[in-house]
């Protein structure tokens, strides 16, 4: 008898038939595609014998299945004749195939493993590459060769990370489409890696450039991590055997930071702190921002808003999850709060300059819902740039810190703390800075009385930035 099945759903199905029925595993000739198959035995060839009355209903532990469903994406010619195998076993009572000391419990194992790898090997180096705006195309594509059929599962890891923009990932077997809402099946279209446009890769090299510490090289370790058969699809692929011998003839001497150059002690460094460590540019637009991970699960970078001069700049944290959406600042719940209180401290929202301290949404998933993360200080300071950005082109004469995040880039200081400079304004790079609570504290806050502490605070803090900037008159 044959059988054939494309996905782990299909093979289940056809599985649960053929052992209600009682067939054999000898008796069915299992193939993934039509024209697959033993060219030595004809479809059909050997009748299976029926043999009535049916198998009870199969029960199989969850587990058994997960590791079934794992293995059905190894890519072997028998995988199914294999699976429908171990369920033949499993419905005669054979438990021990469920250890790595049965023959095929030990193949099960190690399939499961290898399909493992695969994921985390794919997750690891999928690269994207961005193509130029084009209506209908997707923004974001990406060629990989992956040893087993483990497209549909990272391209769900993909989709809940990447946010709405559109991507496309092809190997050489299925093309998987994300239209930003949905995953699609594509006709593949891509041939090899090289057939892919890229504007941001010069982009990309650059900043692989940048974070690569010639003072650190593993090369060995970093040829283990990284197995040379994804080398050919990474951008860096083709500068990486460069900087490696670039490390090895003397960049491992130079390459120390200007922290190390600026620290005391016994060591000598051969070189000025400024050569061994050239300033680095920052990306030429937020939205290519890569400097912290933030950007992979958000749906855009949000920038600050406002007038060009604005005299008064609110800082807040983060953009939470409406702002993600709408790629503007302060307009989901705790930017209600923060519109009450500048309306009550008479400061009108289009005479200030709203920004955060970190330009992307950290969240994690609770249920379906992207619960706000707070960032950590490493992505607060790779963030801080832009902020820079903004404090130097918009020149306000006084900044609103909105809580511990936001007082913190502010201040170039990941120690400063809200309860030493809350009472009263003070002077930070020849600016006023005025530190309040952050609007969702009064969000959160246990009762209502702390609530009206907390919003009174904030209101206090307002009409202070107000006194030291009064609106420009006409
Ligand atoms: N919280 C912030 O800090 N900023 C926003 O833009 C929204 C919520």
């Amino acid at each position: 008898m044959r059988k054939v099945v494309r996905s782990f759903d299909e093979w289940r199905a056809a599985a649960r038939d053929l052992i209600g029925r009682r067939v054999a595993p000898e008796y069915v000739e299992w193939a993934g595609s039509e024209d697959e198959g033993d060219l030595f035995t004809a479809p059909d060839a050997a009748p299976a014998p029926v043999e009535p009355p049916a198998a009870p209903g199969l029960l199989l532990p969850r587990a058994f299945v997960e590791m079934l469903a794992a293995a059905a994406c190894y890519s072997a010619a028998d995988r199914w004749a294999f699976l429908y195998k171990l369920l033949w076993r499993w419905q005669r009572g054979e438990r021990e195939l469920m250890s790595a000391a049965d023959p095929d419990g030990a193949r099960l194992h190690n399939m499961v493993k290898a399909v493992h790898r695969e994921e985390h090997d794919m997750h690891a180096y999928v690269r994207f590459r961005e193509r130029p705006e084009q209506a209908g195309a997707p923004r974001f594509v990406a060629w990989f060769e992956p040893t087993h059929d483990v497209l549909p599962q990272v391209a769900r890891h993909f989709a809940n990370r990447m946010g709405r923009a559109t991507w496309m990932i092809a190997t050489p077997s299925a093309t998987v489409l994300w239209d930003g809402e949905r995953l699609h099946d594509a006709p593949p279209r891509m041939r090899s890696a090289a057939d892919i446009e890229d504007s941001g890769e010069a982009l990309w090299l650059t900043y692989y450039r940048s974070i690569f510490n010639p003072a650190r090289l593993n090369a060995d370790l970093l040829r283990s991590h990284i197995p040379s058969r994804f080398w050919k699809n990474l951008p860096e692929g083709a500068i990486v055997p460069a900087m490696i011998s670039g490390a090895a003839n003397g960049d491992r001497r130079t390459g120390q930071t200007s922290t190390v150059g600026r620290r005391g002690g016994a060591t000598t460094i051969a070189v000025t702190p400024e050569r061994a460590q050239p300033q680095r540019d920052a990306p030429d637009t937020l939205d290519q921002c890569r400097r912290c991970e933030l950007w992979r699960n958000a749906t855009q970078a949000v920038p600050g808003v406002g007038p060009k001069k604005a005299r008064i700049m609110l800082v807040g944290e983060q953009p939470g999850d409406q702002e993600d959406l709408q790629g503007l600042p302060f307009v989901g719940p705790a930017g209600a709060v923060l519109d009450r209180a500048l309306a009550e401290a008479g400061v009108a929202r289009d005479q200030v300059y709203l920004t955060n301290a970190v330009k992307h949404f950290k969240w994690e998933l609770r249920g379906k819902r992207r619960l706000h993360k707070t960032p950590a200080q490493r992505e607060v300071s790779a963030c801080h740039v832009w902020l820079e950005e903004e404090l130097a082109r918009v020149k306000p004469e006084v900044v609103v810190a909105l809580g511990a995040t936001a007082l913190k880039s502010v201040m170039r200081d990941g120690g400063a703390t809200m309860s030493a400079v809350m009472d009263a304004p003070f002077q930070h790079e020849g600016r006023w800075v005025v530190a309040v609570y952050h609007p969702s504290f009064v969000l959160r806050a246990r009762d209502e009385e702390s609530r009206k502490q907390a919003y009174e605070v904030i209101v206090a803090g307002l009409r202070e930035a107000l006194k030291l900037a009064p609106a420009r008159s006409g």
